[in-house]
């Protein structure tokens, strides 16, 4: 396909491959889970069938990846395990984390029915992923040491906590009691007062669950007259072990020492080390804008499967369109998103401080509560069409630091949108007139947009301008006042309200109609305006072409962010520093002498 001069803006996205001999470890929990497990009525302190359904999803997610090969799951949370040789995506974290926690979330609530067979879900579940990059299987044994401490450790508390709970006790007093208790002390307040065995407690409670693949030997099926053929199948089991971590248990399973190396010793105390390494995490560059971009995975098998409409089916484009409107009511940061085809852009407002901008966190909790809403969605938009299998999204978190950048990053996706949707409708209109797929696309190979418009409308006699503008424009979606108008004309009340529209976002009139989406809310505090503006900061905005119209239009405001100052463009201004703002004398001495000052620069 074409290139457009709007390309450049891929070279903002990172690579974050997790390089071999690094093991991957990918962590999931639920994102608001107090919240959900509260409103759909959940046991105290474990419900089995959630749990049940949480092993569920997490052998599922193992049966569809075979490079997984062991994950350990307890509350909300399951952490899966690649084997080390895996070439999964390339070994591209965002990928991996997306792809799975997205997956794992079609099938919550695909599978709810299964465990819940009596409820309806109530609020979208959504959960939040991260990878952990283990430097040698001696971590990995360090992490699922410290998991499986986490589980019993908590476990215990909660279990004393419920129990204390129900038998008359404010939740405070509850906590009251077991505030600093040791294991044995909790033990012994089950045991007194309730005549609870901790140790009879169910093992899927006090150990959590681990699901692990082994290699069985299986007879093939041969002929009368020749001796049977015997070959390895995987079989993936669930087990409940009192100490995944030792030695006994993870060098019994011969696929896990093949796959992952074996145990050395036990684990005894955790290195300190490690846990702030199981910890970590990316943060995205201050003060840029976020774009999160979700993308189906295998959605040209995924549209095949469900009979999708070619080239444009407009109830799946509009289940895109439904999902992402509920990601921007979810997510008060995200201000504007984009949508085209299987795939959405979301932009996160420029000072978003969600998640302290931590990559991992953002990128999972969009992508999953999109997917979620995708599933739970799918009967509305499709009464009659079954849903053939949870389809899966990926994600990637991009920054982009001016407003220019950000709106050449739309543009691009936009005519992306062009490109594919003229060729797709010449391709399909082609194959559906008579032509083999192989003939439609020599016949399209190398035109330009002007032809495949000349193509429909001569062999085909359609105006490419009067098909629907949400196939040629794709779908924006943004929060926008909704005026309640009387019969007599007044404007009686305004709301703000998630709108879906087609506009053109290339060109600078939709932009000129809604300057706030892009708008920078302006940091005020005394400490913010004392900043140190430093010379790197001030460089960056010497290249900003907008500033230069600064002296006629008077519409440029700066602000002031963790000590980076930054040009902001966004229409009419709404900045009371404006000119007298010392930082502007500053701006225009950098101007007019193109160069920056020498030393940082005190306001
Ligand atoms: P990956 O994203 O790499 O996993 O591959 P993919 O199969 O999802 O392809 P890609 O994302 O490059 O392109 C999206 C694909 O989704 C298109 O090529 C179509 O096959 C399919 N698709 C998206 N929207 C529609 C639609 O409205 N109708 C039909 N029939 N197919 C669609
Ligand atoms: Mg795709």
């Amino acid at each position: 396909m074409a290139n457009s001069k709007y390309e450049y803006v891929k070279s903002f996205e990172t690579e974050d491959e997790v390089m071999y001999p690094n093991l991957i470890l990918l962590r999931i929990h639920g994102r608001n889970f107090a919240r959900f497990s509260e409103a759909n009525d959940f046991e105290k302190p474990n419900d089995e069938r959630a749990l049940n359904l949480m092993n569920c999803c997490a052998t599922s997610v193992l049966e569809k990846y075979p490079d997984i090969i062991l994950a350990y799951g307890f509350s909300d949370e399951y952490s899966f395990i690649f084997k080390k040789e895996t070439k999964f995506y390339q070994r591209r974290a965002s990928k991996i984390l997306s792809l799975i926690v997205s997956f794992f979330t079609s099938l919550y609530v695909v599978k709810w029915r299964e465990f819940f067979p009596h409820e309806e879900i109530r609020f979208t579940p959504s959960f939040k992923s991260r990878i952990i990059c283990c430097p040698s299987v001696e971590v990995l044994q360090a992490y699922l040491a410290w998991r499986q401490r986490e589980c019993h450790s908590k476990n215990q508390y909660n279990t004393c906590f419920w129990m204390l709970v129900k038998s008359g006790k404010s939740e405070t007093e509850a906590h009251d009691i077991l505030k600093g208790t040791q294991k044995q002390e909790k033990n012994e307040i089950l045991f007194q007062q309730f005549g609870i065995n901790y140790k009879n407690l169910p093992s899927m409670y006090r150990q959590g669950s681990c699901i692990l693949k082994t290699e069985v030997d299986e007879t093939v099926k041969i002929p009368d007259n020749e001796s049977p053929v015997k070959r390895l199948r995987k079989m993936v089991k669930i087990v409940h072990s009192e100490n995944i971590a030792s030695r006994s248990f993870w060098n019994d399973y011969s696929y896990l020492c093949k796959e992952l190396g074996c145990f050395e010793q036990n684990v005894n105390n955790i290195k300190h080390e490690y846990l702030k390494l199981f910890q970590s995490e990316n943060k995205l560059l201050p003060f840029t804008w976020i774009v999160i971009r979700i993308d189906g995975s295998h959605f040209h098998r995924f549209s095949d499967v469900q009979g999708f409409e070619k080239p444009n089916d407009e109830l799946a484009l509009k289940l895109m369109n439904a999902s992402a409107v509920a990601v921007l009511e979810e997510f008060n940061d995200i201000v504007f998103a984009y949508g085209v085809s299987d795939e959405y852009s979301f932009i996160l407002k420029k000072n978003t401080q969600l998640y302290q901008r931590r990559a991992s966190e953002i990128v999972s909790a969009v992508v999953s509560f999109f997917s979620s809403t995708y599933v739970i969605k799918w009967k509305e938009l499709f009464p009659k069409k079954e849903l053939k299998y949870p389809p899966n999204f990926d994600g990637r978190a991009v920054c982009y630091p001016s407003y220019e950048i950000i709106r050449d990053y739309l543009a691009w996706r936009q005519v992306d949108c062009h490109i594919n949707n003229q060729y797709n409708t010449c391709f399909w209109m082609l194959v559906k007139s008579g032509k083999s797929t192989r003939e439609a696309q020599s016949l399209l190979k190398g035109t330009q947009a002007q032809e495949k418009i000349q193509m429909l409308s001569q062999l085909f006699g359609i105006d490419y301008n009067t098909l629907p503008v949400i196939f040629r424009n794709g779908s924006s979606v943004f929060w926008d006042k909704e005026m309640m108008v009387t019969d007599n004309g007044v404007v009686a009340k305004s709301h703000k309200k998630v709108v879906v529209e087609h506009p053109n976002i290339i060109e600078d009139d939709f932009w000129g109609a809604h300057p706030l989406i892009l708008e920078v809310t302006y940091p005020r505090t005394p400490k913010e305006r004392s900043a140190i503006i430093n010379t790197v900061s001030l460089l960056a905005l010497a290249g900003s072409p907008k500033w230069f119209d600064y002296g006629s239009t008077q519409r440029a405001c700066c602000c002031l962010h963790g000590g980076t100052a930054l040009c902001q463009w966004s229409g009419p201004c709404t900045c009371s520093w404006k000119l007298q703002h010392p930082i502007m004398r500053i701006l225009q001495h950098m101007v007019h002498n193109s160069r920056p000052f020498a030393h940082p620069i005190m306001l």
